[in-house]
């Protein structure tokens, strides 16, 4: 049984962090795990998280609330907790690259251990972070301070440039100095940075659709590939960019 170790914190407006003990637990950068959120039915599912940070076997995540079962964790106890992980396939550690990181909103949460990973291994880091506003934006010292360059975008400009990164860091996105870029946020903006990305660089992607099981057994999790349907909770969430079908004409 996991452990919920303190109360959820808000860490920003709507979003929460947890640390939850996982008996020896390894945790890879874009794996996630699947919480459920009530001892009864109502929500039935488990609800799916990114590892934000992991200290040995302890997971660190960042919730943002949207609905019932979000509102539910948010006001947790500490104690234990009904937890399922980690689950699903996750980013490729590169070494000693130049790289892009592309979040968007709490899809920041897996590239943050993402970032810590990649610059234990001796690459060079930009990272762009989009959100709606001032009061959206968490552990942005966190992040600053982790990384080589960073560039913060939100919706209003209460912070950072004003706009979205995919209109005004387009130069960024497209150079052609990086080897890889990964990308974590709406569809809609992985999309983009996936046709922006230079020809030359590896796109990955962290898929944060709709989940059922969350472990590979009713199809409610598919993505549409080059190579057909792929259950983003066995076969992800980390996918190849360019391998994903995005928007049918
Ligand atoms: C692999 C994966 C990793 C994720 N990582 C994180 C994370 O690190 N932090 C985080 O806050 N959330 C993350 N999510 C999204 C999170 O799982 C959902 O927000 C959560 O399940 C919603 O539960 P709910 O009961 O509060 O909302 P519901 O009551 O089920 O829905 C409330 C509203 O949110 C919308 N919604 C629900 N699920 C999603 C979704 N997956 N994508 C977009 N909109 C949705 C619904 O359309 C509805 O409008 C992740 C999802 C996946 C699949
Ligand atoms: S969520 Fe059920 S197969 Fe992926």
């Amino acid at each position: 049984m996991a452990i919920l170790l303190d109360k959820p914190q808000e860490v920003s407006q709507e979003h929460f962090l947890l640390k939850i003990a996982m008996k020896g637990a390894n945790f890879a950068p874009g794996q996630f795990i699947n919480i459920k959120t009530t001892e009864g039915t109502d929500p039935l599912l488990r609800r799916p998280f990114s590892i934000f940070d992991a200290e040995g076997d302890i997971a660190h995540i960042i919730v943002r609330v949207v609905g019932r079962g979000t509102s539910l964790i948010s006001k947790m106890e500490k104690g234990e907790i009904n937890v399922l992980g980690p689950l699903g396939k996750g980013f490729t550690l590169e070494k000693n690259k130049n790289l892009l990181l592309v979040g968007g909103g709490v899809g920041n949460a897996p590239l943050y251990f993402l970032a810590r990973e990649l610059k234990n291994r001796g690459n060079k880091l930009t990272y762009i972070y989009a959100a709606k506003t001032k009061n959206y934006i968490f552990y942005e010292d966190l992040y600053r301070g982790l990384v080589d360059e960073f560039l913060l975008f939100t919706d209003d400009g209460s912070a950072g440039t004003k706009g979205v990164p995919t209109e005004m860091a387009r130069d960024i996105i497209s150079g052609s100095g990086f080897e890889r870029v990964y990308c974590c946020g709406p569809d809609p903006m992985m999309e983009k940075v996936v046709n922006m990305a230079s020809a030359s660089a590896a796109v990955e992607v962290s898929m944060e659709n709709y989940f059922g099981c969350g472990v590979g057994l009713c199809m409610g999790c598919t993505v549409d590939t080059i190579h057909g349907f792929k259950r983003a909770c066995m076969d992800g969430p980390v996918f190849n960019g360019r391998e994903v079908i995005w928007s049918k004409e």
